[in-house]
């Protein structure tokens, strides 16, 4: 009988809830042993492991966040770490952990891998910067999020015939940021992907002034600038127009989990068990087209990052 634990890390991302639930049921129907860790890694190297039925997921795949708590070890790294991490395992007869988080969360795992255990990763963060994947859990939530702040902003920038400078989260990768770009139909979105010409945007607003919509949205993804409030005021002074600045912060964090956002999740957790049951370790699970496949750790560390090149020829056609 397998004894599979499984454990969130890194930022918490809406739709990890239905995952472990997914991780949880799928085990106990297929006659596994189920553990949860509290607190990821860190809660892992400490011991704070408990044996769970299927009661313990009731009612969660609605919910936001994750019930057993997410929490960023740096020093996992760190091979005295991985040696506690894999005893804690051992005392409890777990051989499987399925871990659900981003990149660093996979090193964690790989490390785990190389030292006897079976893992298999579950990309979960809404930055959507795992490689080894179309989708990550929490990206479709966060966008939805996202719209409905710019939607608000919307309302008061155009009122006002101001420029807004909103800031999303990615953490260096910029889905998010051309994602919701594309939503919202803003005027300019500097990320990664876009990076920037100040020149050019003070053009693009001044060409504004003239015409028929004189307010602006403009989406950046964090990381690009140090202070986003000394941007905006810059280019204020610039143009002349009234620009403001709003950062939207650990909101896209949070929230009920879209559908889109649940089914993935359980389609994720549902496969992450039947890998172990099939044999398979060090993989991580990635949604290609419609598909979940299972990928080597070492293969999914060398993927390239999606180009989104169709995205960004669809944002500069229809968006100003
Ligand atoms: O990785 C998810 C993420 O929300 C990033 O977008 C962001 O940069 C980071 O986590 C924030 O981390 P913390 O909540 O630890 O401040």
């Amino acid at each position: 009988m397998n004894k599979i634990a499984v454990l969130t890390s890194g930022g918490d991302a809406p739709g990890m809830n239905a995952c472990v639930r997914a991780v949880i049921r799928t085990g106990i129907k297929l006659g596994c042993e189920m553990y949860v860790v509290y607190e990821g890694y860190k809660g892992l190297v400490e011991g704070r492991i408990e044996q769970v039925d299927r009661n313990f997921v009731s009612d969660i795949i609605n919910r936001g966040g994750t019930i057993i708590r997410s929490a960023r070890l740096p020093e996992f790294k760190e091979e005295a770490y991985q040696k506690i991490a894999i005893k804690q395992l051992e005392s409890y007869g777990i051989d499987s952990l399925i871990v659900i988080g981003g990149d660093g969360t996979y090193r964690g795992a790989q490390a785990l891998a190389a030292r006897g255990i079976s893992v298999v990763g579950i990309p979960g963060s809404i930055d959507n910067d795992v490689c080894s994947t179309e989708a990550c859990i929490g990206f479709d939530t966060a966008q939805n999020t996202i719209c409905e702040c710019v939607d608000k902003l919307r309302d008061t920038t155009s009122s006002h015939s101001r420029c807004t400078f909103i800031e999303v989260m990615g953490n260096k990768c910029g889905d998010l940021a051309l994602y919701s770009g594309i939503a919202e139909g803003v005027e300019i979105v500097i990320s990664q992907d876009h990076p920037y010409d100040e020149d050019k945007v003070v053009e693009k607003l001044k060409s504004l002034k003239g015409g028929k919509k004189k307010h602006a949205l403009i989406i950046v993804s964090e990381k690009m600038f140090p202070n986003i409030y000394d941007l905006a005021k810059n280019v204020s002074e610039r143009t002349g127009i009234d620009c403001r600045a709003q950062v939207l912060g650990h909101i896209q964090r949070g929230g009920a989990p879209s559908a889109r956002d649940r089914i993935l999740a359980t389609r994720y957790g549902a496969e992450a068990v039947r890998a172990i049951i099939d044999g398979q370790s060090c993989i991580a699970l990635g949604l290609f087209g419609d598909e979940i496949k299972r990928v080597p750790f070492e293969e999914a560390f060398n993927m390239p990052k999606e180009s989104h090149k169709d995205l960004m020829s669809l944002l500069s056609l229809v968006n100003r």
